[in-house]
């Protein structure tokens, strides 16, 4: 029994300088200290040892479990000191994943379309969201008494104490003026932003939402130019060769003024529930910028001409996803954002 003894303890010292990771820590003890191991089965043994050996034996037998204990302890504060977690990382365990962020679907085409313009000569400019009523509608050629300011319900900020009336724009259109009272012609711009308007919240229609204003002055712009800039972009953005259309239609501050239709991306014209079965789907305004307009921002309406055009974002994407209500831009749900 003593030379069992002292043939483990040998075995037990060599084998713990194999100790090199978690799993030879657990080998170990599973061996030496565990339940089924040496230690157990020597004192299963001791009482089979003679009486006058017992002394002696169980002294020996004591001594190899405490080494081996220590050996164990030993190891197990030296892998834990090293950080012991490194070892038992499983490296062909596939890696956590995150949720990557996306800029948000209306930034993403305003990125884009911005792109579109400023490929062809376009500069941008952002102007303020909160307006003078001379910039939103006098200067459009919209005063006071003029019924299409009901076209577009307002909403007014308390201007108490100050020289003038102020409200949070109705459209990107004051954009326009604020370029041209500020630069001589030629001017290529757009701006884009945000747009408010005091309007019932529904599938179709938001108080709050976004616009992209076009606008293009200089000597001899004509309409022709309108539809060649404006078709360029309506097949960069939803496709080549797509068919579009202007259709009469009325702004106070372009003269003729047109809207501008695509076929309809789902049933390629052929009618369905989205185009409402004609086929067609509005995507902007524009017109022949009004001489009135001109003259409120000094320009001489017989020496330029322009053309102007006002994008509405959400409803663009409407148009080339789909997608049916509008709230859902801005119910931040990752199942509709991850799409995009
Ligand atoms: N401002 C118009 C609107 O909000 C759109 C438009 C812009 C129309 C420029 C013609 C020219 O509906």
């Amino acid at each position: 029994m003593l030379d069992k003894i002292e043939s483990i303890k040998s075995e037990a010292l060599n084998a713990s300088s194999g100790i090199s990771d978690g799993d030879s820590l657990e080998q170990f003890r599973i061996k030496f200290l565990g339940r089924k191991g040496t230690i157990h089965e020597l004192f299963e043994g001791f009482k089979d040892v003679k009486p006058d050996e017992k002394g002696k034996v169980g002294k020996a037998l004591n001594e190899l479990k405490v080494l081996l204990q220590k050996i164990y302890d030993d190891k197990k504060s030296e892998y834990e000191k090293t950080g012991g977690a490194d070892d038992e990382a499983d490296i062909t365990l596939p890696g956590r994943t995150f949720n990557k962020g996306t800029r948000h679907l209306i930034h993403q085409a305003i990125a884009e379309i911005t792109g579109i313009f400023s490929k062809i000569g376009f500069d941008i400019y952002e102007g303020p969201e909160i307006e003078d009523e001379f910039h939103n509608f006098d200067a459009l050629n919209t005063p006071e008494y003029h019924p299409s300011r009901d076209m577009q319900d307002t909403f007014y900020v308390d201007s108490k104490g100050k020289d003038k009336r102020y409200l949070l724009r109705t459209h990107t259109s004051p954009g326009q003026v604020h370029v041209m009272e500020n630069s001589k012609p030629p001017i290529r711009v757009i701006v884009p932003g945000k747009v408010y308007r005091n309007e019932e919240v529904s599938a179709r229609s938001l108080a709050v939402f976004h616009q992209i204003e076009g606008l293009y002055v200089d000597k001899g712009v004509n309409f022709r130019e309108l539809k060649g800039t404006l078709d360029h972009y309506a097949w960069e953005f939803f496709g080549k060769g797509l068919k579009t259309r202007l259709r009469p239609s009325f702004f106070p501050f372009t003269e003729p003024s047109a809207e501008m239709d695509v076929e309809c991306i789902l049933c390629k014209g052929d009618g369905c529930r989205v185009c409402k079965h004609t086929g067609w789907l509005e995507i902007l305004g524009c017109g022949m910028v009004d001489p009135n307009v001109f003259q409120s921002v000094g320009y001489d309406p017989d020496e330029y001409t322009g053309f102007a055009f006002g994008i509405g974002i959400e409803r663009t994407l409407m148009v080339k996803y789909g997608i049916p209500d509008i709230r859902i831009f801005y119910e931040n749900d990752i199942r509709f954002l991850k799409q995009f």
